[in-house]
């Protein structure tokens, strides 16, 4: 059935939906980084440390969300197997090694830098070819940027 929805696009829809699903697997990846780092933190303000990560870790589930309920109304397939995130990602997972507060907001900081610096690059790619995609990753990079200032602030407490 005709989609006038994807027929207004103006690139390469499959395309658009690859760098999409890059992303998506970017999520999901950040979403367990900081998730599995809220649990194993140790030492100085650990639990304010836990609940800035546990925080963050929800939001990035919902920039998974929000980029496969976009793949889906693109026509395409959001990534169906979890091996296919670390085929798929551009920003890759860092496994939190050392539970020490310090570490885990470094690692973090630059997962988010990777995340805005793709992102920005994403929004380049599509202006004025998908006005709606456009937006959506527009409101997902604004939450990055708020990311990587939390956890800067955070960690200019504890040091
Ligand atoms: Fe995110
Ligand atoms: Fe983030």
């Amino acid at each position: 059935m005709k989609r006038l929805g994807v027929e207004i696009i103006d690139m390469d829809v499959k395309k658009l939906v690859d760098l999409l699903n890059a992303a998506l697997a970017d999520e999901w990846l950040a979403y367990y980084q900081y998730w599995v780092g809220a649990k194993i933190v140790e030492g100085k303000e650990s639990r304010q440390i836990a609940r800035e990560l546990e925080e963050h870790a929800m939001e990035e589930l919902k920039h998974a969300t929000k980029l496969a309920e976009r793949i889906v109304k693109l026509q395409g397939k959001p990534i169906l197997k979890p091996e296919e995130w670390y085929k798929k990602t551009n920003c890759g997972y860092e496994a939190p090694l050392s539970p020490e507060g310090k570490k885990i907001l470094q690692q973090n900081i630059k997962g988010e830098q990777c995340a805005i610096a793709i992102y920005n690059g994403l929004l380049k790619k599509i202006k004025d070819k998908d006005p709606i995609t456009y937006q959506m990753i527009a409101e997902i990079l604004e939450e990055e940027i708020q990311h990587e200032f939390d956890l800067q602030t955070l960690l200019e407490e504890i040091s």
